[in-house]
């Protein structure tokens, strides 16, 4: 987990105020406001660039196995696209709360109880974490530092599919990220996704500019 101080972030999201009142569009100013392509380049003057990298940290396709190991190979697409799950089926939060979650090993045991396990390592290691009554100690693959204020709710029940941030996870042998999940990330979309238009019509501007306040996601 990468820290800052609050003070820090603080600081900077003052000046971000700062910027925002200052950048505030007086009608005058109107038409220009709307010519800018996204408005986070109107940012990129005050805060570090790097914040604004869009390049994906790993390439779709490449296992993230090279990177992080996890202490069970998960198959999703065996899951997923062999057996049908959904992924909510695993990841029940994801609609209730901040984190979707990994599931607990009941989950898994709900099956994995009556699966062969003949010639098949992984399942064995399975059967020992349950057997012992252990938690399997997952690696995370995502994950956001904790100054940003990130919640599933909002984007799943807004009608966000999975695969809009975390890529075709139905195909991945071995789960990997696919986003940078940097601000600049997070700023796009905000600034374009057609549910905003479609959830809130009239008011979708309105919204638009909830969603890069700073104190959004830097509460
Ligand atoms: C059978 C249960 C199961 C199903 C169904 C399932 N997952 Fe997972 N998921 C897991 C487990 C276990 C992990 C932890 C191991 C890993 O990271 O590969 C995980 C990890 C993840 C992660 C990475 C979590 C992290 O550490 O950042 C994402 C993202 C994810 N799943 C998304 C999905 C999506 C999207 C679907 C549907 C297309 C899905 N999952 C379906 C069990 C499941
Ligand atoms: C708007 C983008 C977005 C959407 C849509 C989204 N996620 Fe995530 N997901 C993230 C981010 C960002 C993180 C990292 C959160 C953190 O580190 O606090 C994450 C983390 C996760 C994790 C790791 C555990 C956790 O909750 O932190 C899992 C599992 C996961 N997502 C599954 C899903 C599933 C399943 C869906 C669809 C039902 C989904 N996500 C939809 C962006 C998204
Ligand atoms: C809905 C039932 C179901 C659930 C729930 C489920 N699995 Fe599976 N899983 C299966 C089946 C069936 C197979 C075998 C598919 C095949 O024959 O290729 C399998 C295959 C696997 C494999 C690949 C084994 C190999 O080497 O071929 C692993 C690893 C695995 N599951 C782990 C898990 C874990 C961990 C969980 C919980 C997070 C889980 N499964 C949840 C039904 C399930
Ligand atoms: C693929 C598009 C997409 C990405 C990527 C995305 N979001 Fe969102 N986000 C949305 C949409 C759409 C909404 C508006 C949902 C609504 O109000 O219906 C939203 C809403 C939010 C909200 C408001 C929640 C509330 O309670 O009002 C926060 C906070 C948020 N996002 C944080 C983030 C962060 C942090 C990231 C990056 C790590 C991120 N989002 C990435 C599409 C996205
Ligand atoms: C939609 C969500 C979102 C909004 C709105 C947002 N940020 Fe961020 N911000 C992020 C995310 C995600 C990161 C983490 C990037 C990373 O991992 O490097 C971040 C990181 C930062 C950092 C870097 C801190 C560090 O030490 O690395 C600063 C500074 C910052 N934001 C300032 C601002 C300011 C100022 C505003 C308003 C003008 C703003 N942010 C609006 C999501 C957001």
């Amino acid at each position: 987990m990468r820290l800052m101080t609050r003070a820090s972030l603080a600081c900077t999201l003052l000046a971000g105020v700062a910027w925002g009142m200052a950048g505030f569009p007086s009608p005058a100013h109107a038409e220009e406001t709307k010519s800018e392509e996204l408005f986070t380049l109107g940012m990129k003057n005050l805060l570090p660039p790097e914040l604004f990298d869009r390049n994906l940290v790993v390439t779709v396709g490449e296992p993230l196995a090279a990177a992080i190991v996890q202490p069970i190979v998960f198959p999703h697409d065996r899951h997923v696209k062999v057996l049908g799950m959904d992924c909510q089926y695993c990841h029940s939060n994801a609609r209730k709360g901040i984190h979707a979650g990994v599931p607990p090993e009941s989950v898994c045991m709900g099956c994995h109880a009556l699966v062969d396990t003949t010639d098949r390592p992984e399942l064995v290691k399975l059967k020992d974490y349950w057997a012992k009554g252990e938690a399997i100690p997952w690696k995370k693959v995502h994950d956001l530092p904790d100054y940003v204020y990130f919640s599933h709710k909002r984007h799943v029940v807004a009608g966000l599919a999975c695969q809009e941030c975390h890529g075709e996870v139905q195909d991945m042998t071995v789960d990997q990220r696919v986003a940078s999940l940097k601000m600049g990330w997070c700023l796009d979309c905000h600034a374009q996704h057609p549910s905003i238009d479609q959830n809130y019509g009239t008011q979708a501007e309105l919204r638009r500019a909830e969603l890069k306040d700073c104190w959004t996601c830097h509460k």
